[in-house]
């Protein structure tokens, strides 16, 4: 599948199959993941593949029976969930460069997408889920202190995908040449 492609039909997905998903498909996604940049080649980022299904409930207990992703939280075969190691990314002798703070989560966000993408051309379904009780979900996989979740994702094949692309801004809009205009 050419890049383009992958971009432009990766869809959020919330209704899956309950077929399961090969261990190194996974792989493959976390292969993409590792080839994105990060702060000074930094590497915080973390994944957690989770296929055990009591600890699969506790992490769909972490997010509200209201999210329009919590069902397919229980019948994906597989939830990613995407951590990272504070006090390191966008860090200087531990004092972050700017006002900006931790640069862990950017890190992880361009790492996730890799992965998205890849998932996509393997024919697999994703949707980022970024309302969620941190400490619960931290507790569920036992992460040590300093590294937080950002992100989860169920994962498996899609039981339906919609191709139709929720409405997004124009270029024009997005993209200022040379200095921030105010626009409408
Ligand atoms: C940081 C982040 C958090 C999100 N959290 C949720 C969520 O909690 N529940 C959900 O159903 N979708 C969530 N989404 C998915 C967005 O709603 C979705 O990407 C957006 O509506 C555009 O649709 P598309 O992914 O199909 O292009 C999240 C997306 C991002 C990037």
């Amino acid at each position: 599948m050419e890049l383009s492609q992958a971009i432009n039909e990766r869809r959020s997905v919330r209704f899956y199959r309950k077929d399961p998903v090969a261990d190194d498909l996974v792989v493959k996604m976390i292969e993409a993941a590792r080839m994105a940049p990060s702060w000074a080649n930094s590497q915080v980022s973390r994944f957690i593949a989770v296929r055990d299904p009591e600890i699969r409930k506790l992490v769909q207990a972490a997010v509200p029976t209201s999210n329009p992703a919590y069902n397919a939280l229980g019948e994906a075969p597989l939830v990613l969930v995407a951590a990272g190691r504070r006090g390191k990314s966008g860090h200087y002798k531990g004092t972050p460069v700017n006002k900006n703070g931790d640069y862990a989560m950017f890190d992880a966000a361009l790492a996730v997408e890799n992965a998205i993408l890849k998932a996509r051309e393997l024919g697999l379904g994703t949707v980022l889920v970024g309302v969620f009780n941190v400490e619960q979900v931290k507790e569920a996989l036992k992460l040590p202190a300093e590294i937080d979740p950002f992100i989860l994702t169920p994962l498996g094949y899609p039981e339906t995908f919609d191709l139709n692309v929720p409405p997004r801004k124009e270029v024009s809009e997005l993209l200022h040449w040379d200095r921030f205009t105010e626009k409408k």
